[in-house]
Order: C-alpha cells, then structure tokens, then sequence
C-alpha cells in the first residue's frame, strides 16, 4: 500500500477526488496526510471528516523557505509517505522537498503543458483564443509546472466561454487523470526517462 501525502492551499477539490477513488478500492494507496500552507483551507475540512491526519505549516512562521519545507519533509516522513501530491497547493517547491522526494512528487495543472504555465491560466488560454485546453499530470521539477508529463486531458474551449465555465470543464477531467496517475505510480508502471514518462 502506498502512502500519498496531499499538499494543498485551499479547496481540496483534487483531494477529494484521491480519497474517494483509494476509498473505493481502486488504487492501491491511501492518502496517510494532508498538508495545507493555510490554516483556512477547506481541503482541511475534507481531511477531517475521513479521519486523515492533517497539519498546517505557515511560512511565514519560518525563518526561510528551507527551514518551511523541513518541517514538511519531517511530516511527510513520520507518515511513510511515498509519493507527495501537489493538489491546489499554491507555492513553487523548493531544493529540499525537491532533494527528498524528486521522483516521487506530483503535481496536477489546469491546462495542456507546456501551453500556460502558472497561474491564472484557464483565462490566459480564452485570452489567447485556443480551441482545446485541459489538464495535466506531471512530475515536479525545479521548474514552474515544467516536469515530465504522465497524462493530460483536453477539454473544449466553447464559443462565449467564461472563465468559470472553462474552469469547471477542466476541473472535470483533472479529477478523473489525478486519480489515474496515482494508480500507475502506485502499481509502478512510470519510469522517468529524461522529459518523457514510459507507462510501462
Ligand atoms: C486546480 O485547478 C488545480 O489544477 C490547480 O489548482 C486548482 C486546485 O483546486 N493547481 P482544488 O483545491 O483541488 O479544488
């Protein structure tokens, strides 16, 4: 069984789809901890009420980004966990969480990378007129939202489309490819190689 730990910054959309589809028995991990870089993040709400061990960290309670992210490598450690999910979890990972868990830390994005990167995006894309967008799983690297991708899902951009609405349709997806990539890193079918993910 592999431990997931979910870093999140507030909705915990994405976390509820992880724990339903592991609750459901179709993925051979649990979600072991939930970690929020904020004390309000709804995300927490969904932890508590599946019984899954939940700690905030603020970074502005830390001298620097290292001594932060310690604090969470020592969390994620004390829970076995195996694979960090980044779900909404709204700040660029540093050296050390990067030094103990690349490879074994993902993130998802609302938008076909390495179109849009960062934030905002479902917006950048009906500002630049594209046709499809979607969602995207890929491996953390130093980068912004530049690691090796496992899966994406494209989505149609409709004619009078709102920033919501486009929102809405991507979200849709990022909650079936999130579930789908864990199982494949949980049965360990990924292998890295150089930018590109084999699904074995
Ligand atoms: C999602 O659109 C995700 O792709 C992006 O932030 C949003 C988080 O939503 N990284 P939620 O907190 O999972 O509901």
């Amino acid at each position: 069984m592999l431990n997931l730990g979910v870093l999140i910054s507030g909705r915990g959309s994405n976390l509820q789809a992880i724990i339903d589809a592991c609750e459901k028995g179709g993925i051979p991990a649990k979600v072991a901890v939930v970690i929020s870089n904020k004390p309000d993040a709804f995300g927490l709400e969904r932890a508590k009420k599946h019984d899954i061990p939940a700690a905030v960290f603020d970074p502005k309670q830390y001298p620097d980004k290292n001594t932060y992210e310690l604090e969470i490598v020592k969390t994620l450690k004390q829970h076995k966990v195996g694979l960090v999910c980044l779900a909404g979890y709204m700040r660029i990972v540093g050296e050390v969480l990067l030094e103990h868990y690349q490879g074994k830390m993902i993130n998802i994005h609302p938008a076909l990378l390495p179109a849009f990167p960062g934030l905002h995006v479902q917006q950048a894309a009906l500002d630049h007129g594209v046709k499809v967008s979607g969602a995207t799983v890929h491996f953390v690297d130093e980068g912004c939202d530049t690691g090796p991708i496992i899966c994406q899902a494209a989505v149609p951009v409709k004619e009078g489309d709102t920033e919501e609405a486009l929102s809405a349709r991507i979200l849709e997806q990022e909650h079936k490819i999130y579930p789908q990539a864990i199982k494949l890193f949980a049965e360990g079918r990924l292998k890295i190689e150089g930018r590109k993910v084999r699904i074995k």
